[in-house]
């Protein structure tokens, strides 16, 4: 394995390839929505003398609707997809390995409850939560600007925690805590401000779901040490694998869509990375940035 190696495919196949406790770090950030919006409609059918279907001895029977469900089949989908997925990510995690899972308000109570079953509850450590300020605000509700982060450790006492590795953020008030303090700044909470990835930034990609690189670099140099082996089964536009290698970790990066893979190989070609799948050389300069299966819903 090399510094960096990158696959194309379905990552459950990927994953299920790979190697027990052979990884020290996962960050990954799977789609919510599966772009398969299923409309499952349930039907019964009653005695009626104009009804559509003809049955036993020439019966007529109509056919009523009785409900539809399309969101719950959708979301069903999504945690059925994501289940067998985080128990190979627990098997390949190493003994001190931790996971972070990126979600969203919609679906992280239900990941939750799935991520206690698989690790263990004793292994849930902190829910982070990225707060950023952007975008429209609804006047019906409270604007969601946030996005929750999940942290399940292996082993809930033995886990990488660098604490001198925490960029330290400015205090509310410097002039309450006197001068020494006021220039150190003080350590983060579980609650991260970040602004998204600037729309005209140099870090931006195109890639829809982009996510900034403050914060997976927080997470990348507070949760492992240079030489770890980090993984992303959700890989999008390859910002672990930038974080990973600009600090000098290892990690493994997939992706099945053509155009994650795209903007990675012109993101990622400074670290050279070893191609599972996919020819980069094929890859078309500035192409399809958002062709592909999925309908991804920007966050
Ligand atoms: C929300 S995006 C990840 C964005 C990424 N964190 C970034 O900063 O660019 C989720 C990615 O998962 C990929 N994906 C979805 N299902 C997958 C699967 N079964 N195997 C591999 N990749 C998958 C999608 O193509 C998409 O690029």
């Amino acid at each position: 394995m090399t510094a960096l190696d990158i696959y194309f495919g379905d990552n459950l196949e990927v994953l299920r390839a790979l190697p027990d406790a052979s990884v020290d770090l996962i960050y990954t950030d799977p789609p919510f929505n599966t772009g398969r919006l299923q409309q499952r409609t349930r039907l019964r059918t009653v005695r009626d003398a104009n009804g559509d279907r003809v049955g036993f001895q020439g019966r007529r029977y109509a056919t009523l609707t009785v409900g539809s469900m399309a969101f719950a089949d959708a979301f069903d989908d999504f945690l059925a997809m994501l289940e067998p997925r985080l128990a190979e990510m627990k098997r390949l995690l190493k003994p001190a390995g931790s996971l972070f899972l990126h979600l969203d308000y919609r679906e992280v109570h239900y990941c939750k409850v799935l991520l206690d079953a698989i690790f263990g509850r004793s292994s849930f450590i902190n829910e982070i939560i990225w707060s950023y300020d952007y975008g429209g605000r609804p006047k019906s509700r409270w604007p969601a600007k946030h996005d929750n982060i999940l942290w399940y450790a292996v082993t809930p006492d033995d886990y990488a925690f660098n604490y001198d590795e925490i960029d330290r953020i400015p205090y509310m008030a410097p002039g309450l805590v006197g001068q020494e303090k006021a220039a150190r700044g003080k350590t983060p909470t579980d609650v991260w401000w970040q602004t998204i990835v600037p729309t005209a930034g140099k870090e931006r990609t195109g890639y829809p779901t982009q996510k900034p690189l403050g914060i997976v670099e927080r997470i990348v140099r507070v949760h492992s040490r240079p030489g770890d082996l980090l993984l992303d089964p959700f890989a999008g536009s390859g910002t672990l694998g930038e974080a990973a290698v600009r600090l000098g970790r290892r990690a493994v990066l997939i992706d099945n869509n053509p155009a994650a893979l795209n903007v990675m190989s012109r993101r990622l070609a400074f670290a050279t990375p070893t191609w599972h799948g996919y020819d980069p050389a094929a890859a078309q300069p500035g192409s399809s940035l958002s062709a592909g299966s999925e309908r991804l819903v920007e966050t």
